[in-house]
């Protein structure tokens, strides 16, 4: 891996994955958002592994798609190439994400962020989807995602202008969980990770794609997928275990079967 960093084992069950192209402010290319797919995909099938965080650097998330690899390029050439097929194999990732950004989360980098499950932040983080102001739009579900976050009023004022959201705002409009200083973006970014690993694995992954499911289909779709999850988990160990401890007053230890 060149682009990007993983820690397997950064914490029991939880793995850290930093995006390492500082001088480029982590601008995400190809190769870069391959090698993310291929972490992600080999996190997601490693048992030892509850939760991913994913983070930058103290500057930057990512300052967006890699616009010197794109600027001389035809339309044609962006079919042919179709870099965000990668992304689509990015949000498939079925353990739970959480990325932790401090500093610029621009254009495709506040795109990844969004489509990680949950975003802590740092106060110094920026977010935006700068695209207006070269020329295009955002391309990898910003127009999207931003406005399922923000509302249709702040996601024109961001995308129509260009303009950064402070991370106050962020927190203010829903689009963050938190808030914290950079030196505790890491610590509290584990400690929400810790939370979730230490739960049923399998009710965190069928949740997880249940609350997925409301940004994708009607109220009656969802209800029904959200229902065959819940039954779905009284065919775990899990659930087993999780009830009977209740039950008996004691802390469960869940196995992810
Ligand atoms: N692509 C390629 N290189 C980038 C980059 C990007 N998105 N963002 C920053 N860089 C590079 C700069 O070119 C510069 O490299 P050199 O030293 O070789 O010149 C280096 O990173 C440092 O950047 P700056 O000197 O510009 O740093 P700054 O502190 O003055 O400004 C910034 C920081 C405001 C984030 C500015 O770099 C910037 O505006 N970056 C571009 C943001 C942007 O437009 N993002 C959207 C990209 S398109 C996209 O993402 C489409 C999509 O939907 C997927």
């Amino acid at each position: 891996m060149e682009f990007i960093k993983v820690t397997e084992q950064a914490q029991p069950s939880v793995a850290l994955i930093e995006l390492n192209r500082p001088k480029e402010l982590n601008a995400l290319n190809k190769q870069l958002m391959e090698e993310l797919r291929d972490a992600l995909q080999a996190l997601d099938k490693n048992e030892a592994v509850r939760v991913i965080i994913l983070t930058g650097n103290e500057q930057a998330f990512a300052a967006g798609a890699d616009i010197k690899q794109m600027a001389d390029k035809s339309a044609i050439d962006m079919l042919v190439i179709d870099q965000f097929s990668t992304w689509d194999q990015i949000r498939k990732t079925k353990k739970p994400l959480i990325a932790a950004v401090s500093g610029f989360a621009l254009g495709g980098g506040c795109e990844l962020a969004m489509m990680c499950d949950m975003i802590m932040a740092s106060e110094t983080a920026r977010f935006g989807q700068p695209e207006i102001k070269i020329g295009t739009i955002p391309g990898a579900g910003g127009t999207q995602r931003l406005t399922r976050a923000l509302g249709k009023a702040k996601s024109m004022e961001l995308i129509l202008t260009g303009r950064f959201l402070a991370a106050e705002e962020a927190h203010f409009y829903g689009l963050v969980n938190k808030v914290v200083p950079v030196e505790m973006l890491l610590p509290e970014t584990f400690k929400l990770a810790a939370e979730i690993a230490q739960l049923s694995p399998i009710a965190v992954q069928l949740a997880k794609e249940a609350i997925n499911r409301s940004f994708e289909t009607h109220l009656d779709e969802g209800l029904a997928y959200e229902r065959r999850n819940f039954y779905l988990t009284f065919a775990s160990e899990d659930q087993k275990e999780g009830m009977k401890a209740f039950v008996e007053k004691r802390k469960a230890t869940y196995v992810g079967r």
